[in-house]
């Protein structure tokens, strides 16, 4: 008999995260792995949507990969799809931040995606050559084990006050293409998302929300969860969400001195703040 659809979503305790524990836990036979460091509130959504393993854990931490591949080994045996959400950002410029606060961004945005990468690869190309149910609707076809990198667009087009946080994202990228080359002949899709602005406490974008055409810009958890299982279960290499985003990074591409010229004259500047 095929087995449950094992899904674990980093950064599950808010915002992109827990919206795509939400849209994963509406799929039938789907088994939810919820990892982050608030305890309380992962255990409050476990309980709301019916039942997940709850593992509480700091990703920067050097065993937090080891403890999570063992307690997904001991407890499901299997894993189809690794989220590697959970993320953070720190504004500033870097003559004010410094190395410190790139070290930091790296530590959270990029090291800990790889390292759990690296403590989980072995049980998703195990899983990939075991059958499993389907959450696509088509039993005839199961969904491929995956693994969904949540990138940013800020990953494509750098902003003042934001450099650390992009070349942390900048290096998400660039790793998860060549995982993606490496890792078909496995049976291990790996997905790309490029979430634009999307309101969340981590990422409030106050200033963008209280403009009456910025707002516009500004997107929901929702939609970039239904982008991380299209990029996850759904196999798709990449996507930016919400989809239009992929003007910018093509403009910067196409056209760099002009977007350079707008972002260096104050468009979408990230505000100077650090948290
Ligand atoms: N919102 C946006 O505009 C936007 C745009 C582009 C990309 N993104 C990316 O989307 C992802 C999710 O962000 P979000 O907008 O949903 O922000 P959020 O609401 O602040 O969520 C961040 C999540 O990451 C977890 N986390 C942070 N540091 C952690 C650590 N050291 N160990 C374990 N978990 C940690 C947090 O949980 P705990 O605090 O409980 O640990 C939280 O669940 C991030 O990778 C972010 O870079 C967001």
């Amino acid at each position: 008999m095929a087995s449950p659809y094992v899904a674990l979503v980093t950064g599950a305790s808010s915002g992109i995260g827990e919206a795509t524990a939400r849209l994963l836990a509406r799929q039938p036979d789907v088994r939810l792995v919820l990892v982050a460091r608030r305890q309380p509130r992962l255990s409050a959504l476990a309980a709301e949507l019916g039942g997940a393993t709850v593992i509480a854990a700091d990703l920067t931490d050097d065993d937090a990969p080891s403890r999570i591949a063992d307690t997904v080994e001991r407890e499901h045996g299997a894993l189809h799809l690794l989220v590697n959400n959970a993320g953070a950002r720190w504004n500033g410029s870097f003559a004010e931040t410094g190395w410190d606060n790139v070290a930091r961004h790296m530590r959270v945005n990029f090291d800990a995606q790889v390292r759990l990468v690296g403590a989980l690869l072995p049980l998703l190309r195990r899983s990939a050559g075991e059958p499993r149910a389907s959450i696509d609707g088509a039993p005839a076809r199961a969904a491929p084990v995956a693994i969904v990198n949540v990138a940013s667009t800020a990953g494509r087009v750098s902003r003042p006050n934001a450099g650390a946080y992009s070349a942390s994202k900048f290096a998400l990228i660039g790793w998860s293409d060549s995982l993606y080359a490496e890792e078909r002949t496995h049976g291990v899709h790996v997905g790309l998302v490029l979430p634009g602005f999307i309101a969340t406490e981590g990422f409030p974008a106050t200033e963008l929300r209280a403009g009456r055409l910025s707002r516009l810009i500004v997107s929901t958890p929702e939609v970039v969860a239904e982008a991380i299982l299209a990029a996850g279960p759904g196999a798709v290499a990449e996507r930016y969400s919400p989809r239009y985003y992929w003007i910018a990074a093509a403009a910067r591409v196409l056209l760099p001195s002009l977007v350079r010229r707008a972002i260096a004259g104050g468009a979408f500047t990230t505000a100077t703040a650090v948290r």
